[in-house]
């Protein structure tokens, strides 16, 4: 799915990391608790797959999809806005539907409502792409039997499981939930799941605790127009005493 922060480029590089961890411990049960467009998880292999984010609407959206619901073949900007300013009037899934594949990079309804446009000359119809891009993935099957949960990732108590986390950015432009999101708690309970299971983290910097298992310069895209590179590691707590 188009999502704001996707993993999407990256996933061919670190699903093989995630997956060799899920052999390695003999986990049955792999988590997300931050799964955004579930852009990663698709691709994992476990018994279990648990997908969470705080995002209700992003939930119920593919809890449709995934039992066969249908989407609408277009959404008008009279749409768009009565959906944004009414939210509890509609299907939970509709709303997710209108308010990440309706506005601009699958930022939910932030950035605005993206219909057709036009960029180099040519003329793109983002709510059709962004349809299609998540309709493909339902097809490719990778959602299927996949656990879906609308939770903030500090009600977790895994144990024994294969955790991947991908907060939101740190230090990247402001957006939606992540102005709130408080990152020493986030490293905290990172320490705290790492002591009883195998836990690796998405960012760009964590703490000296903290040890890069992978890294790879990228492309990263903010807005339509404003790209810029980042590098992308995989973290792990060096204490944990499973990778040393
Ligand atoms: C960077 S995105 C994940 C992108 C995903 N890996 C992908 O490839 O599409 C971060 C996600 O964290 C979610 N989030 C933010 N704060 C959260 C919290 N406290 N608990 C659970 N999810 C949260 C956001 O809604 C967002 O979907």
């Amino acid at each position: 799915m188009v999502y704001m922060g996707s993993k999407a480029k990256i996933a061919d590089y670190i699903v093989p990391v995630i997956q060799s961890h899920i052999v390695v411990s003999g986990s049955r049960t792999y988590i997300e608790p931050f799964c955004g467009g579930c852009n990663v998880i698709d691709k994992v292999k476990a018994v279990n797959r648990i997908a969470a984010d705080k995002n209700e609407y992003l939930i119920a959206l593919f809890k449709h999809l995934q039992s066969g619901g249908k989407l609408p073949d277009e959404i008008s900007k009279e749409e768009y806005e009565k959906v944004r300013e009414n939210k509890e009037s509609f299907p939970e899934w509709y709303v997710g539907a209108v308010g990440f594949l309706a506005s601009y990079n699958g930022r939910f309804f932030d950035g605005g409502y993206a219909g057709i446009g036009y960029e180099r000359g040519r003329k793109r119809d983002y709510f059709r792409e962004k349809r299609n891009n998540i309709l493909n993935q339902i097809r490719r099957g990778g959602i299927a039997g996949i656990d879906f949960m609308a939770k903030d990732y500090r009600e977790f108590r895994p144990k024994g499981c294969v955790v991947y986390c991908d907060p939101p950015y740190d230090e990247t432009k402001e957006y939606g939930i992540a102005k709130t999101f408080d990152r020493i708690e986030f490293w905290q309970i990172m320490r705290d799941w790492s002591r009883d299971n195998t836990v690796l983290i998405s960012e760009q910097k964590a703490p000296e605790d903290f040890m890069a298992v992978w890294e790879k310069e990228i492309d990263r895209t903010l807005q339509a127009k404003e790209h810029f590179r980042a590098t992308e590691k995989l973290f792990v707590w060096g204490n944990s005493g499973k990778f040393v």
